[in-house]
């Protein structure tokens, strides 16, 4: 049989396997509560402008209220032989009004819908995405609160570097997650634009009023070329950018957290709520969830390469190929709500053990850039500096002896300019108090940023 919806200019029917290929329904019904909400603005405008007789206009509204509530109740069925959620749709208000559902589509295409429901879709699931960010960074800086004074080495190059404040190096990943909520607020902003009325692509001879239907929708405006309406996927692009910068941050995280769960460091320890255990070997707490989050992340890059080349090559206006731009987006916002929320309460849970992160300060010459500022500050060339430290760490490497513990006189025959006021400075705890620049790791600093980003939260 031919399709109820275009078959008009066909002679045969598809292939059952075409029809298959073609249809979206099986992912595209999770747009059925945006596709009823765009069609009722629709019907209200084409009501207002008269386009649709006000009897007409009624029915079709009342019909897809009906709808609304089937489907809220579980109620509605959806069928490959509609093709799509707007078919789909179209076909279950016929079966509810009659024949008057098939004004509906008047001044209106599949083109200009589609990336309606999409637009209102992607509105929504940014904001909750936002939310959870938000509960996330709350978490961050609750933590960092509560470890301000907890001392740990900083890392370069995976090496010991320099002491810093463990709420130092939390308050980093909450800058990095600062600036994927400004991705996501930028892409709900590029979402931001009504299509609707677009239609197939060149607009229409019908006096439809597209003002009225954006604001009936709440975008903040309306797409201002109609070509341009229907082919856009910028703002998909956008989307899926932020959400892969996003899981890579959580996938730095992540790798840390792996680490410092590991037997080597044993800094922290992940609640049992958040590891497995193996099927073999009795003494394994797996860190699984972290582990899984770090691999999701390549699915999320994937959707975005994805879609950046569904894009590319694709003559204006709308080709089907568009019809990809769905499963990478919603597996995007399915894996992100879940790698978001799981690692919230992961984090939340984990266990500092500061006792280990402070230990392992006591031999590793991470003070050893103090004793170079210290020879610096009194007048000594900070090269030279620098070459003098590193002769004594040479020496205390080979005599395993840590810098705060070589005795006055050692450490004056490398350099007589050291006095016995040096021991303050190689304190770990000192070091990290002694830095006052801005952003540094100093306490008051931290305390700064900590004090800074509660301030922001509380105003969201
Ligand atoms: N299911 C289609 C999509 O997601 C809807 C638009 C179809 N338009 C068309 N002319 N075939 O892109």
């Amino acid at each position: 049989a031919t399709n109820q919806m275009w078959g008009g200019r066909f002679e045969k029917g598809n292939r059952s396997d075409v029809v298959a290929f073609n249809a979206s329904i099986a992912f595209d019904q999770r747009l059925a509560k945006h596709d009823l909400i765009g069609s009722i603005a629709h019907a209200k405008m084409l009501t207002h402008t008269k386009i649709l007789s006000e009897l007409d206009g009624t029915q079709i509204i009342g019909g897809l209220e009906k709808l609304q509530e089937k489907l809220m109740a579980g109620k509605l069925v959806f069928s490959d032989t509609f093709e799509d959620i707007h078919m789909n749709i179209e076909h279950l208000l016929q079966q509810e009004i009659g024949d008057v559902a098939g004004k509906l589509h008047t001044a209106r295409s599949r083109n200009d819908q589609t990336a309606t429901d999409m637009h209102l879709f992607m509105k929504d699931e940014i904001v909750t995405i936002m939310s959870l960010l938000d509960e996330l960074m709350e978490v961050v800086v609750t933590k960092a609160e509560m470890n301000v004074n907890t001392l740990m080495a900083g890392y370069t190059h995976l090496q010991h570097a320099q002491p810093i404040s463990y709420a130092h190096y939390l308050m980093a990943y909450y800058e990095m997650f600062t600036r994927d909520r400004e991705r996501f607020q930028s892409a709900y902003n590029s979402a931001d634009q009504s299509p609707l009325g677009a239609a197939a692509l060149a607009g229409t001879t019908f006096p439809i009023d597209r003002e009225y239907s954006a604001q009936a929708l709440h975008f903040a405006g309306n797409y201002q070329n109609s070509i341009d309406a229907v082919s856009d996927r910028d703002y998909l692009l956008d989307f899926l950018h932020a959400s892969a910068t996003l899981m890579m941050h959580l996938s730095r995280f992540c790798e840390e957290i792996i680490q410092w769960n590991s037997y080597e460091f044993g800094y922290i320890e992940i609640s049992d709520e958040f590891a497995t255990g193996s099927s073999i070997m009795p003494q394994k707490k797996n860190p699984d969830v972290a582990e899984l989050i770090r691999g999701k992340t390549g699915r999320v890059y994937g959707s975005l390469f994805s879609l950046l080349t569904t894009l590319k090559g694709l003559p204006l206006a709308y080709d089907k190929d568009l019809q990809e731009d769905k499963e990478g987006v919603f597996d995007t916002i399915d894996t992100l709500k879940a790698c978001v929320s799981l690692f919230t309460d992961m984090l939340a849970s984990i266990q500092v053990k500061s006792d280990k992160l402070q230990a392992s300060l006591k031999d590793d010459f991470s003070n050893a850039t103090e004793l170079a500022d210290y020879l610096a500050d009194k007048g000594l060339p900070f090269r030279q500096a620098h070459q003098v430290v590193g002769k004594l760490v040479h020496y205390g490497i080979a005599n395993n002896v840590p810098l705060q513990k070589m005795s006055l006189t050692q450490l004056q025959e490398f350099e007589p300019l050291i006095a016995d006021d040096v021991y303050d400075v190689l304190d770990p705890e000192n070091a990290v108090a002694r830095r006052i620049s801005l952003g540094s790791t100093g306490f008051d600093q931290v305390k700064y940023q900590i004090k800074q980003a509660k301030e922001t939260l509380t105003q969201k």
